[in-house]
C-alpha cells in the first residue's frame, strides 16, 4: 500500500504567517516551452528564503540508489532535457531518443549521455533501464506511456495524459493499475508557487470544502506553434486543459463530475471549416464544472484573445479564499514554502516547477509510494477537458465526465 504524496515533507513543515504570494500570484508566470526561468518573490518577509528554501528545509536524499532513466522527445520545446534528470543525484541517464536523428544527438550531447535509441519503441526494449520521461507529441502520449509501462518502465510523462480519447484514458488507468508501477504526469501549474500554497492549505482545512475556483491558461498565438505531425495545428482548446483544471483538482485532489462548456468560433485560419483535423472551430473554450464537493469552477482555455497570457488560479472556500494570498478564518497555516532540491538541480522553468516535478517523480519511486499527480489524477485533469469540448460542440450541453480513483 503506497503513502500520500508530501507525507515526507510534514516533518519539513515550519509554521509560518503567510501574508502574500507576490507577482506568481498576479500570474507572471510565463507560458509556453521555456515557461519562467525564475520564480517571482514569494511570501513577504521570507523572498530570500522562498527562493532559496535550502535555507529553511534543506534537500535530504533518501536513498543512495541511482534510477536508470532514458529521456524520450526533443522537439520544439526541448523538453526532455529541460527538467533536470540528468543532474539528479538518484538518476543515471542510460538512454536518450528522438525519432529524428539531429534532435536524437542534440538530446545526448545535452545530458551527457552516450547512448541513443532511433525510437521510444526501441528505447523501451532496454532492460537496463527502469523509468522513462516521454516528452513526445501529445496525440501519442497514451500509447507511449502504455507501452513503456508493459515494458516494466516507470513513466513520467508531460500534458495532457490523453489527447481526445476517452477510450485510451480507460486503457492508460488499466496499464497503469495492472503495471502497479509509478506513473507521473508532469503538470507545471502543480508547482507554482500560489497553487502549491492552495493545497498546503486545503489540506490543512484553512478552506474548508471549496465553493468556487478559477482556472485559466490564456495563450495568444497568432501563427499557432510548431509540433510533430502537427498536433497542435487547430486543436480543441480543451483538450490541453491541465494547466487550468489543476487550479481545482490539484489542490483537492477532487474531480469534476460535469461540465457545461461554451465556444466562439475563432476568426483565425486554421480554426476555419476544413482546416485543421479535428474540425474544430473554437480556439477558446469556457467550461463550467460541478465539482466532486459539490461546488463549482469555471476553467478557461483560449488562443486567439490577444494580451496578458498566463497558466492562473484562484479559489474560494467555505472558510477562506485565495487570491494571490490567504484570506480566512485560520490563523494558524501550515508551511507553504516548496520543497528544497537537491544541490545542482535548477527549480527551472513554468514558475519553479520544472525541477520539482522531477524530484517529486524520481523520490516517489525511491520511497514507493504515489506521485503527487497520478494516474488519476492525471485523467481527472484531462479528460474533463475532452467532455468540455464535447459539450461546446453540442452548444453547452450539459454532460457527465467519467471518474478514475487510483
Ligand atoms: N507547461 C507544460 O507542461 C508544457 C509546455 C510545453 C510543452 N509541453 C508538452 O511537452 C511535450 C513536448 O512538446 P514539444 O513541443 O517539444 O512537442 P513536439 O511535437 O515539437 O515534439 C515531439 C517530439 O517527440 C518525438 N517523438 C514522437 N514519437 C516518438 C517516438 N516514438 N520515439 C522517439 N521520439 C518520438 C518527435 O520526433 C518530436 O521531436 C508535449 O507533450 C507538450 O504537451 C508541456
Amino acid at each position: 500500500m503506497r503513502n500520500n504524496p508530501f507525507n515526507h515533507l510534514s516533518s519539513r513543515r515550519k509554521f509560518i504567517k503567510l501574508t502574500g504570494l507576490g507577482a506568481a500570484a498576479l500570474g507572471l508566470q510565463q507560458i509556453g516551452c521555456k515557461g519562467g526561468e525564475k520564480p517571482a518573490p514569494a511570501i513577504e518577509g521570507l523572498s530570500n528564503v522562498a527562493e532559496k528554501p535550502e535555507i529553511l528545509n534543506p534537500w535530504v536524499p533518501v536513498s543512495d540508489r541511482k534510477i536508470r532513466v532514458g529521456l524520450i522527445g526533443y522537439g520544439v520545446c526541448k523538453f526532455s532535457a529541460a527538467f533536470g534528470f540528468q543532474n539528479h543525484p538518484n538518476v543515471e541517464i542510460v538512454a536518450v531518443s528522438d525519432l529524428f536523428p539531429d534532435r536524437c544527438a542534440e538530446l545526448a550531447k545535452v545530458t551527457g549521455c552516450k547512448k541513443t535509441y532511433p525510437s521510444l519503441e526501441e528505447l523501451i526494449k532496454d532492460d537496463k533501464i527502469e523509468a522513462v520521461m516521454i516528452s513526445t507529441d501529445a496525440a501519442s502520449h497514451a500509447r507511449h506511456a502504455i507501452d513503456a509501462l508493459k515494458h516494466g518502465k516507470h513513466v513520467a510523462i508531460n500534458v495532457p495524459a490523453v489527447f481526445g480519447s476517452l477510450e485510451e484514458a480507460d486503457k492508460l488507468y488499466e496499464a497503469v493499475k495492472k503495471s502497479g508501477l509509478t506513473y507521473m504526469m508532469f503538470e507545471t501549474s502543480c508547482f507554482h508557487e500560489d497553487l502549491y500554497a492552495m493545497r498546503q492549505i486545503y489540506n490543512a482545512g484553512g478552506f474548508g470544502k471549496l465553493i468556487y475556483s478559477e482556472g485559466e491558461y490564456w495563450h495568444y498565438s497568432e501563427k499557432g506553434i510548431d509540433s510533430y505531425k502537427n498536433w497542435r495545428h487547430g486543436m480543441p482548446p480543451q483538450w490541453y486543459p491541465t494547466h487550468s483544471n489543476a487550479y481545482y483538482i490539484g489542490v483537492t485532489d477532487g474531480s469534476f463530475t460535469e461540465v457545461s462548456c461554451l465556444g466562439t468560433p475563432s476568426t483565425m485560419e486554421r480554426y476555419q471549416k476544413g482546416n485543421n483535423s479535428y474540425n474544430n472551430p473554437f480556439a477558446t473554450e469556457i467550461a463550467l464544472f460541478r465539482t466532486s464537493e459539490g461546488g463549482m469552477a469555471r476553467m478557461s482555455r483560449s488562443a486567439d484573445t490577444p494580451g496578458f497570457s498566463g497558466e492562473i488560479g484562484r479559489i474560494r472556500g467555505q472558510k477562506g479564499s485565495f487570491y494571490g494570498k490567504y484570506e480566512g478564518l485560520e490563523k494558524n497555516l501550515p508551511g507553504l514554502i516548496r520543497p528544497s532540491l537537491p544541490p545542482g538541480i535548477e527549480a527551472g522553468g513554468h514558475g519553479g516547477s520544472h525541477g520539482r516535478l522531477m524530484d517529486e517523480f524520481v523520490t516517489a519511486i525511491l520511497q514507493n509510494r504515489k506521485p503527487l499527480v497520478d494516474v488519476a489524477v492525471a485523467l481527472n485533469m484531462t479528460v474533463s477537458g475532452i467532455v468540455a469540448h464535447e459539450s461546446a460542440m453540442k452548444g453547452g450541453e450539459w454532460m457527465k465526465i467519467p471518474q478514475y480513483k487510483f
